[in-house]
């Protein structure tokens, strides 16, 4: 047995007054490997739900618009407890006219998609493409995929959200509170990777989008509920085209969300309001662009899913019930004026014959407002053609410029008011009326069904979703076929349009 010398007891004691220290390093070490773990386990965290329902997919199914223009979905959530005042008595995104499916917190269209460890949501089909009807204020509304979003207002939405890109509320302090108060609140894990990543890079690309948007949107009228310009937006967010560059003839193109059903009869037809494109699947990809999706983030086998869908979605039995003797009469004078340009509806469905069906009719014979056709320019036109999906086999080929309007088939009409590609006449009845007897101005984004066809649209002088015709781009001229018809016959076409 041997005693320790005084340098050991030293030394002994010495260990002794480091040890905790010592494991304290070891401890901070493993804390910070593990929040790495954490951090790297959460940001390799990447993918979206799969929807085995193919209607449910069109409402809810991603197809890869998020990535490049989505916004976290914590932030989808917090932005009505942040701005109160935008998003009315329902304090949801109803205040814009997005739709809820019962079983969902996210309006209809409305996808997400984690990216990173980011939960991100953004825009599918659906949201320009489902719209409600009901017979009466008191009747429940019947959510019909396919048709016009009738009631949803994208100028609106898209004025908060630049908006709110520079308001103060948008740092992270308030942001990351309204997120709390909404129930969604950061994890401590959660929060480093938003202060490092997500926060500087959202207000970084809102501001971006900001500064490219609205000097195109000063410069356009509202578009109003249910319309949404095509391809400015396209210009300025993809081509970096500078909106006050934009020539006066080509700055408006608002137009009208069209009805999506029964896509396969169509193919090789020449559609788009414009016809400038004959193509399905270019047309497919192109709308997919609309909804944010770039070629680098386009989910196309979402996408080829939901066309594979429409082909054959078939637009529900028209509810109106009009005189049978006089829709048979009508369909005598229909067949003889306009099935030519727009096919006919059968005992069997929707007939897509025509001897000018799917072809364009050159502006100078439809008369309607040039503005959407002048929208989409050669320039604009060659740019798809060489950046978009250069050199993968998505490649855009089939888009060109026309000197008109598309002439397209008429099924599920019920649904498509207010007509024409700006969306300017409320009525079918109104569409029989020559252009200066048609109203001059009416309130949009209703849903209870007209008897002359479309959807109730009050009178109005201004306001929200009150559209003027004298606005550039909104103009009701044209399309003066059956509008000099003796009244009686008027009424027998009406008639069986109402069936369609
Ligand atoms: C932001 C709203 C919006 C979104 C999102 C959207 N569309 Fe559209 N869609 C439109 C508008 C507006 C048009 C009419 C374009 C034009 O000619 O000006 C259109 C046209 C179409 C057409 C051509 C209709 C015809 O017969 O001329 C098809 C098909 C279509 N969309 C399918 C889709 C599909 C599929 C998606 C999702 C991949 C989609 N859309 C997403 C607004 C949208
Ligand atoms: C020479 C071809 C041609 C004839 C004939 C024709 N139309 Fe049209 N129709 C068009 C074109 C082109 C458009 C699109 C115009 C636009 O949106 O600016 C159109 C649009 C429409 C629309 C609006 C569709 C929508 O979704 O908003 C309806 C309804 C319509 N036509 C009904 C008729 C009826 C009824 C007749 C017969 C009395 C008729 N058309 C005769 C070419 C024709």
């Amino acid at each position: 047995m041997s005693f320790p010398t005084a340098v050991e007891a030293e030394l002994d004691r010495r260990r002794r007054r480091w040890r905790p220290l010592l494991w304290l390093a070891v401890l901070a070490l493993a804390g910070a490997v593990l929040v790495a773990v954490l951090l790297l386990v959460r940001v390799l965290q990447s993918g979206t739900p799969y929807y085995p329902d193919e209607e449910t997919h069109f409402r809810h199914g991603s197809i890869g618009a998020e990535t490049a223009s989505g916004i976290p979905y914590k932030v989808w959530k917090a932005l009505p407890t942040l701005f109160p005042e935008a998003f009315g008595t329902t304090g949801d995104y109803r205040a814009f006219g997005f739709l809820y499916d019962e079983d969902d917190d996210l309006p209809i269209g409305i996808s997400r998609r984690t990216v990173s460890g980011v939960e991100l949501v953004w825009f599918n089909c659906a949201v320009c493409h489902t719209g409600t009807v009901r017979n009466s204020t008191e009747d429940p509304p019947l959510t019909i995929s396919g048709m016009p979003a009738q009631q949803l207002d994208l100028h609106l939405f898209t004025r908060f959200v630049l908006a709110a890109s520079r308001d103060p509320r948008m740092a992270p302090a308030p942001l990351s509170a309204a997120m709390r108060d909404s129930g969604v609140g950061l994890d401590p894990v959660e929060a480093l990777l938003w202060k490092v990543a997500v926060f500087p890079r959202l207000r970084e690309g809102m501001i971006d989008r900001a500064a490219r948007l609205s000097p195109l949107l000063d410069r356009q009228p509202d578009w109003g509920p249910g319309r949404v310009d095509t391809f400015n937006p396209y210009k300025v967010l993809a081509f970096d085209d500078d909106a006050r560059a934009l020539s006066d003839q080509e700055v408006v193109g608002a137009s009208d969300f069209p009805s999506i059903f029964q896509q396969r009869p169509r193919e090789g037809m020449q559609l788009h309001w414009d016809g400038n494109n004959t193509s399905l699947a270019e047309r497919n990809l192109s709308a997919a662009l609309g909804a944010g999706v770039t070629p680098q983030t386009a989910d196309h086998a979402a996408i080829e899913r939901v066309a594979r869908w429409l082909g054959d979605l078939t637009p529900p039995a028209s509810p109106h019930r009009p005189d049978a003797a006089a829709a048979d009469r009508g369909k005598a004078v229909y067949m003889e004026t306009c099935a030519a340009c727009h096919g006919y509806r059968g005992d069997q469905g929707y007939v897509f014959e025509g001897a000018r069906l799917g072809t364009v009719e050159p502006l100078a014979s439809v008369g309607t407002d040039p503005a959407r056709l002048n929208s989409y320019t050669p320039t604009f036109q060659q740019a798809q053609l060489r950046e978009l999906f250069a050199g993968t086999p998505y490649a855009f080929r089939q888009f060109r410029k026309t000197n008109g309007y598309a002439n397209a088939p008429l099924d599920g009409l019920w649904l498509r008011g207010p007509y024409l590609h700006n969306g300017s006449v409320p009525t079918l009845r109104d569409l029989l009326r020559p252009p200066d007897e048609r109203p001059a101005s009416f309130r949009r984004g209703r849903d209870v069904i007209d008897p002359d066809g479309g959807f109730v649209s009050p009178a109005c002088t201004e306001g929200p979703g009150c559209y003027d015709t004298s606005l550039p781009g909104n103009s009701n001229t044209g399309h003066l076929w059956g509008t000099a018809l003796p009244e009686a016959q008027t009424s027998d076409l009406l008639a069986y349009l109402l069936t369609f």
